[in-house]
């Protein structure tokens, strides 16, 4: 009979690496892949990414559900979501991969970096006058577990930064503004931005035409969070007339992104296949052990995810 049962689903993550490192922090935990091999009754906690419809309806004494990653969309939105705290991932591995994406992909406009890849592909030799970092403006859009640390990389690199979330944040070096009411002049102020809000009946589609109009002629865009925050079709169009010089995209409405999507085609639009930063189960489950240990003792998970506000 099984006891502290926790029961792991994905189509994508090993559940062979996740049981070693979640079992070598918690040796009493009965990890599960497979659930006609449980007790249901002993199932106390799901870990799991797009489990089917339905899933959690059989285990009738979940007390945390745990998102195998940091975006919760896809989770948040279901209907069959049981009544119990949900948390999602965050870790020092995923922090750094993602604040070494963000920094790549403005460090690659900042130091034009995109002109002399295209300039080697004609074999030009095309000098051109590089800026002081201190005078390129660089603006974060989400302040969270995520975007916060990549603020303050970008900062701590010399960029000129400021960062817009739902609440004001106070982050060293970096000039914070908060709410719908800030977001225009932010934009206005922001020559390279980057996105990391989370999808939310909020945020889908915040970045539309017209917000996209606010940027600066030639501004960059680099979206790593989730595709539809930004509307697709009005990002193609400033792409097109160069409004938006230069797009980095890591993630897109429709993933992966379909064979012919006018994307594909974009010689100012560097695509990347939804990697910007990705859990790795041994830095991960040090995080989720220490949220099963705080529920045990009747306390809040880590990283816990509010549902109705949707991240
Ligand atoms: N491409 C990839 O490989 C990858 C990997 C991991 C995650 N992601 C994506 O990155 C997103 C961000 O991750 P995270 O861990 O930093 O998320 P998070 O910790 O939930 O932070 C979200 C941030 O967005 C702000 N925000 C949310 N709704 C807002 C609104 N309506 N108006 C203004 N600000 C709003 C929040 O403001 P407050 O601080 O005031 O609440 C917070 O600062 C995830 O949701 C996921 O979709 C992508």
């Amino acid at each position: 009979m099984s006891k502290d049962a926790l029961i792991f689903y994905s189509e994508f993550d090993d559940p062979a690496a996740w049981k070693k490192t979640l079992t070598a922090e918690l040796p009493d935990l009965d990890f599960h892949t497979d659930p006609g091999a449980v007790d249901p009754a002993a199932v106390h906690y799901a870990l799991a990414w797009k489990p089917p419809k339905g899933f959690f309806a059989r285990f009738p004494n979940l007390k945390l559900v745990t998102n195998l990653g940091a975006g919760v969309d896809s989770l948040v939105g279901r209907d069959d979501l049981p009544d119990v705290p949900i948390s999602r991932l965050s870790d020092t591995g995923m922090v750094s991969l993602m604040s070494s994406y963000v920094l790549f992909s403005v460090i690659r406009y900042a130091r034009d970096i995109y002109i002399f890849e295209r300039a080697q592909r004609r074999g030009e030799w095309k000098y051109v006058h590089p800026r002081a970092l201190s005078d390129i403006k660089v603006g974060v859009l989400g302040l969270g577990e995520l975007g916060a640390p990549a603020a303050q990389a970008l900062a701590r690199t010399g960029f000129d930064v400021r960062g817009w979330s739902r609440s004001l944040k106070d982050i060293p070096g970096v000039r914070c503004s908060n709410g719908m009411e800030a977001l225009d002049a932010f934009l206005r102020s922001t020559e390279i931005l980057v996105i990391l809000l989370p999808l939310t009946p909020e945020t889908r589609g915040l970045i539309d035409a017209r917000r996209l109009s606010l940027l600066p002629e030639g501004a960059k865009l680099i979206n790593a969070s989730r595709g539809a925050v930004v509307d697709e079709s009005a990002l193609i169009a400033a792409l097109q007339t160069g409004h938006i010089a230069e797009a980095t995209l890591d993630v897109f409405t429709v993933e992966p992104l379909p064979k012919g999507h006018v994307f594909w085609g974009m010689e100012n639009v560097l695509i990347t296949p939804h990697l910007a930063s990705i859990t790795v189960p041994e830095a991960a489950a040090r995080e989720v052990a220490e949220s099963i240990r705080r529920v045990r003792s009747g306390l809040a998970p880590l990283h816990q995810v509010d549902p109705r506000r949707g991240y």
